[in-house]
């Protein structure tokens, strides 16, 4: 039975318009169903789901529907990427922007902009300017879309957040509220198994991509996962790839990381895990790539100001593309101008997976395991390769 507050049934009943009620309505059918006792304020959500090539008509009509409600978001609200850069559409020539998918988009964005949600348009929203104004303190409850973000802000941002899907969160973002549950529980987010990475393996981030990858695997508790590893062994461009690869090779919401994840500390025993090297080593044999590629692409998750400025320094850049937040383009102008006489094609508010490709056919090489995942599936022939091989083969 879920324990509602007076201000809940006063929503439900309708005091706050229709549309406040509907979304609450769904959020509690959900706490019902996993049998949560009661349901928390949350202080941010974040939408995914808001591509037209991915919702398509039916998406945009359930958006449309809540905007005829008088639907307005209770906190604030930031949201993901789109299917094309949303202030130079043609650019890169890469993508597939038919009238008709400019049009469905542009009607998605209008409707969440008249729901007062942030078109921050991107899946990094951590390293946008906009995002320390939210305010978020260590244990602020959040609903986040978009798997690569919950994995990182539970585990990196110290915010709890189960993985919403896109139309949840965005319930969540209405109603203000979600379903107390899973990442929400304190208890729920200390480890009980440790693995431990095996001798001789170079921490960069296709290798903890790969041992992530791992994880995912042969994770088997409902608790998350401990990973043994020195957090000066770590970047913020492994830490993202690492959230990014727990949300796409499984559903893991959350790692927890000694001397990096607040919840560390509150880690008693463990069963130990000790990943098995073999594996590491044939999966980065496996995903090595093969041949020189038509493309190298940097920013699943979009890309940071610091990797802006590491890629800064290649010289041959026309095979490029790098795709980040409008915040961090804005922001790093003079980085952008040097990477674009260079030949690089930086495009905003976007993505190589949330797009529509033109052709499938094309060579890619990533540092970004989350890519290989979802664009080897499609037919696009994709090998990994750090950022910093990156740069020197294109340096
Ligand atoms: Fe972001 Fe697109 Fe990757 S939305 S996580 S860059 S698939």
């Amino acid at each position: 039975m879920v324990q509602l507050t007076k201000e809940e049934e006063e929503i439900l009943n309708g005091k706050y318009g229709e549309a406040k009620a509907k979304a609450l309505e769904v959020i509690l059918r959900v706490a019902e169903s996993l049998e949560a006792t009661k349901l928390v304020k949350i202080k941010h959500a974040h939408i995914s789901g808001v591509s037209y090539g991915t919702i398509g008509e039916a998406g945009l009509a359930f958006i449309k529907e809540l905007v005829e409600l008088g639907a307005k978001v209770s906190v604030p609200a930031s949201v993901n990427p789109i299917g094309y850069d949303d202030e130079e559409p043609e650019k890169c020539g890469l993508l597939d922007v038919s009238r008709e998918f400019l049009k469905g988009q542009q009607e998605i964005l209008k409707a969440l902009r008249d729901m007062g949600a942030d078109l921050l348009l991107t899946c990094t929203p951590y390293y946008t300017k906009i995002f320390q104004e939210y305010n978020l303190s260590a244990g602020a409850h959040v609903a986040w879309g978009e798997s690569s973000a919950v994995a990182y802000a539970n585990s990196f941002l110290s915010l709890r957040t189960n993985r919403e899907g896109g139309p949840l969160a965005l319930m969540a973002a209405i109603a203000g509220r979600t379903y107390y549950y899973g990442m929400h529980l304190e208890e729920n987010r200390i480890p009980d198994v440790s693995y431990l990475i095996p001798n001789n393996i170079e921490a960069n981030e296709v290798t903890l991509s790969i041992i992530a990858e791992y994880i995912t695997k042969y994770h088997e508790s409902e608790f998350p996962p401990l990973l043994k590893i020195g957090a000066s062994s770590l970047n913020d461009t492994i830490k993202r790839e690492i959230a990014a690869t727990l949300g796409a090779s499984g559903n893991i919401p959350m790692i927890v990381i000694p001397g990096v994840t607040l919840e560390a500390i509150k880690v008693k025993e463990t069963r130990q895990h000790l990943i098995d090297q073999k594996y590491v080593l044939s999966r980065l044999e496996e995903l090595s790539p093969q041949r020189e590629p038509d493309y190298y692409f940097i920013g699943c998750p979009h890309a940071s100001e610091e990797e802006l400025e590491l890629l800064s320094k290649i010289t041959r850049g026309n095979r490029l593309i790098i795709t980040i937040s409008k915040d961090v383009y804005r922001r790093k102008q003079d980085v952008v101008k040097k990477l674009e006489r260079k030949g690089a094609k930086i495009l905003k508010s976007t993505c190589l997976i949330v797009s529509r490709l033109k052709s499938h056919d094309i060579s890619i090489v990533t540092n970004s395991y989350k890519a290989y995942f979802y664009l080897s599936k499609r037919g696009v022939e994709i090998g990994l390769k750090s950022i910093n091989e990156i740069i020197k083969e294109l340096s």
